[in-house]
């Protein structure tokens, strides 16, 4: 049986990753979803459109949570410095990659961030991981990232919702797991391949999904992360 936090407010479990090319273009996203959407996250398309800190600030002064998505990776001294930057600016969530130096580099300077460590791409299969060199299943290098996370310091792991029972059963309310890959069963894939539904997700332990195609080309995005809200409604009380 996967243990469920409930000490989340429900309606931030959804997590919408504004992937455009423009502030205006984010803002205008938000301002379409409403309060369907508490929380939002800024990545790597948003920080090279110029205007990063602007749309961060924009969104924290709404009441927003902002999960910034940079996924850091560096040698361990810049990866510091860098995470010390971006404290006190309201950021809750904070990204960077699972090798151990870097995630004890932001622990160390995380201040009031939650420090997310990337275990494996949601894009990457079992052959893209032989390409690289790893022979292993995905499951095994995910779990073995995550038991590093929590060893160095980190509050939780991006992961798909296929490795969110694994890392669950091993670690339960320890490591939070923030589950990206978020796609109705039979549905068009995109560049993801370890993909589940929301009710997958959150049935196999994930503490949040990250949504971003799904609602942002959506007919009507605003219904699109509503109907989301409504089958989370299923797993958590409030
Ligand atoms: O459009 P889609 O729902 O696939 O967007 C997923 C988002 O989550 C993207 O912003 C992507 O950068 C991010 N992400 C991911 N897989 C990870 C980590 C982050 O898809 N392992």
């Amino acid at each position: 049986m996967v243990e469920i936090s409930h000490a989340i407010p429900r309606r931030e479990r959804l997590i919408v990753a504004l992937d455009v090319s423009s502030v205006a273009e984010a803002q205008a996203l938000v301002e379409k979803l409403g309060d369907s959407v508490r929380f939002y996250k800024i990545g790597l398309e948003i920080s090279t459109s110029g205007g990063y800190y602007e749309l961060l600030d924009w969104l924290v002064k709404r009441g927003k949570r902002v999960f910034c998505d940079l996924k850091l990776y560096d040698i361990p001294e810049t990866v510091r410095r860098a995470v010390a930057n971006l404290r006190g600016r309201g950021v809750t969530f904070l990204t960077v990659h699972g090798d151990r130096a870097i995630m004890e580099a932001a622990a160390q300077e995380k201040g009031e961030m939650k420090i997310l460590a990337v275990t494996v791409l949601t894009s990457l299969d079992k052959r893209d991981l032989e390409q690289m060199g790893y022979r292993g299943e995905v499951s095994q290098l995910v779990l073995a990232r995550a038991s590093g996370a929590l060893a160095a310091g980190c509050d939780g792991v991006i992961a798909s919702g296929l490795e969110a029972p694994g890392i669950k059963s091993a670690h339960g309310a320890r490591l939070l797991v923030v589950t990206p890959g978020i796609r109705p069963a039979g549905g068009d894939r995109g560049d993801q391949k370890r993909t589940v539904d929301v009710a997958q997700a959150f049935g196999n332990g994930a503490d949040y999904i990250v949504v971003g195609r799904p609602i942002r080309d959506a007919q009507d995005p605003a219904a699109a992360a509503a109907a989301i809200q409504a089958t989370m409604a299923g797993f958590f009380p409030s």
